[in-house]
């Protein structure tokens, strides 16, 4: 099985099209528009758990499908491109490969074709924060935050600003003259919008073996506002940089899979509800189901990306004009510093084919091939996973849409372990910030392919939202809300399935 699984990967050719087709004529996946009945049928038989659920199952140490990275265990194990690409899909990732890691100056400047940096900025570079391409880190002590910033944003005042709220108009209202994030750098002659500081407060809990484990709860503060007072009642939300592999993959997920997940009324009685992010106006057909951002306010790899050269680099894209990025009306002296646009160089700071690039490298960073996904060890792991309820959320496997954008992400068996959908996740972990759909308790299941490579790719390991979480299991018991029960049950545990449990994530 595994020797097939290689031939196939390396050819390129589809996964599942090998596995045999579903026997009975219900139709069990009715909302997948893009198969054909016969195709139905087969996915649905790939997608049963096993009844087992410490088992084996075919392809499960190959996350990505095709896609997946064979490529030595270095710490660039992040970097590496769909292991399926075309020649030219190749190039288009080396050129995306540069525009990630490029270093923006500000206007005006000689590299014309480098400048629009700002005024205001966290970072001078995507990579600046997904450090080679995982995820960022909260500072250590002495060390300024970059790869962590928090999103800003007040309550509806008037009724209007309810109506855009709720009418899907706008995710968020801005902070009146600090915008929707806050900025901790800005472009010579320009003050940055203040100071982020960051004390944590260490709070014990005990295992109900005795085993104490120290967990850390992150205190933030703003200090040396430049741009006067903020409103009273400002929201805040901390931010740590996500991982950047598998992305296009999660984005190839067909939404009707991601909606048969939901509960949101908990209809099964389970405790855990389960909610899409949708994002924009108008009925059913208009909205799109955010996937995202740890709170799935993106509907796409291509909207984050350019959310994020304006609000974290200050850079203009097609999809969002503000050259000033997140100046407001009261930051007059932001609005009045120079532009990187000039006209002979295209409409924007970034313009296509830039973006377009970004964002093609963005989907194509390849998810590693898991280690020792057959170790019995690893496989009682996962058995201890499912048995405490974890995969209800992170759920294991998916086959992706035949109508994907990219042909290399169609059709694939991925095992990313998330539903992308909402959950309150309890009081230790709410921002108390909404942002579009998601309440100031939830977030949306990080997928956790990847998640054992973590150190060796960044050089340390931080988890959740904003990082607090130091290793897998501080992760896991800062689980609350609809994940209690699963904290819970791992707190409970003996002492070897912890270890167990902890060798399986370690192994993603
Ligand atoms: C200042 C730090 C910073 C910089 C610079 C930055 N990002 Fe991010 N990135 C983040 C954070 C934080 C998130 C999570 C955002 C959220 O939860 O709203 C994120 C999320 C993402 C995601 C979604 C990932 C997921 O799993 O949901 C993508 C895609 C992304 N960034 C692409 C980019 C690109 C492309 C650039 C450069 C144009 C970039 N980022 C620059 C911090 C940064
Ligand atoms: C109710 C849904 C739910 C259940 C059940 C659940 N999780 Fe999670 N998990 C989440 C959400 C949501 C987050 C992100 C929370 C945050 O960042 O504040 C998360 C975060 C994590 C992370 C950190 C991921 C990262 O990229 O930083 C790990 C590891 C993890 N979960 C493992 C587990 C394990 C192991 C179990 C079972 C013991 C479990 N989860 C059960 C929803 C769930």
């Amino acid at each position: 099985m595994m020797i097939r699984s290689r031939i196939r990967a390396a050819t390129g050719v589809l996964l599942v099209a090998a596995l045999p087709a579903f026997a009975g004529d219900a139709d069990p996946l009715p909302h997948r528009d893009d198969l054909s009945k016969q195709d139905r049928a087969r996915v649905a038989r790939v997608l049963v758990p096993p009844a087992d659920p410490g088992a084996p199952e075919p392809y499960e140490d190959m996350p990505g499908g095709a896609a997946t990275s064979r490529k030595r265990l270095n710490a660039n194990a992040f970097s590496f491109p769909s292991a399926n690409l075309s020649f030219s899909g190749q190039r288009d990732f080396a050129l995306g490969n540069g525009l990630f890691e490029k270093f923006w100056v500000s206007s005006p400047a000689s590299t014309r074709a480098s400048d629009g940096l700002g005024p205001l900025y966290n970072a001078r570079s995507c990579q600046g924060c997904h450090l080679k391409d995982g995820r960022g880190f909260p500072p250590d002590a002495g060390e300024d935050p970059v790869a962590l910033f928090l999103r800003l944003s007040v309550p509806p005042g008037e009724a209007d600003d309810r109506d855009r709220l709720e009418s899907g108009a706008d995710l968020v209202l801005p902070e009146p003259t600090y915008g929707t994030q806050f900025q901790t750098f800005a472009v010579p002659g320009l003050s940055a919008e203040g100071r982020l500081e960051i004390d944590y407060t260490q709070k014990p809990v005990r295992l109900d073996d005795g085993t104490e484990v120290m967990l850390r709860v992150p205190d933030y503060t703003i200090a040396e506002l430049a741009y006067g007072p903020m409103q009273s009642d400002v929201m805040i939300s901390p931010r740590v940089a996500p991982p950047m592999i598998g992305l296009g993959l999660l984005e190839a997920i067909h939404p009707g899979d991601i909606l048969a997940l939901a509960d949101p009324h908990d209809a099964d009685g389970d405790g855990i509800s389960g909610r899409p992010s949708w994002l924009g106006k108008g009925g059913d057909d208009k909205r799109a189901l955010g996937r995202f951002g740890w709170k799935a306010s993106a509907p796409s790899v291509r909207a984050q990306s350019a959310g994020a050269f304006a609000g974290d680099i200050g850079i203009s894209t097609p999809d969002v004009p503000r050259p000033h990025g997140d100046c407001t009306a009261r930051q007059t002296a932001c609005l009045d510093m120079p532009t990187g646009e000039q006209a002979d160089l295209g409409e924007s700071e970034a313009p296509d084919p830039v973006l377009e690039l970004v964002d093609f490298y963005a989907r194509n960073l390849a998810v590693p091939a898991r280690r020792d996904a057959r170790d019995p060890e690893v496989l009682a792991g996962k058995g201890v996973f499912a048995d405490l309820g974890c995969n209800t959320c992170h759920n294991p496997k998916y086959v992706t849409s035949r109508a994907a954008a990219q042909p290399e992400h169609r059709f694939q068996l991925v095992w990313p372990y998330t539903d992308l959908l909402l959950h309150d996740m309890g009081e230790g972990l709410a921002d108390h910030r909404p942002a579009g759909s998601a309440n100031g308790r939830e977030w949306r299941t990080p997928p956790l392919w990847g998640i054992g490579l973590t150190e060796l790719v960044g050089g340390r390991e931080a988890y959740l939202h904003d990082g607090r979480a130091r290793t897998l299991e501080e992760a896991i018991l800062w689980h609350g809300g609809e994940g209690q029960a699963a904290r819970d049950g791992y707190a409970a545990l003996v002492k070897e399935d912890r270890e167990r449990l902890l060798r399986f994530l370690g192994s993603l």
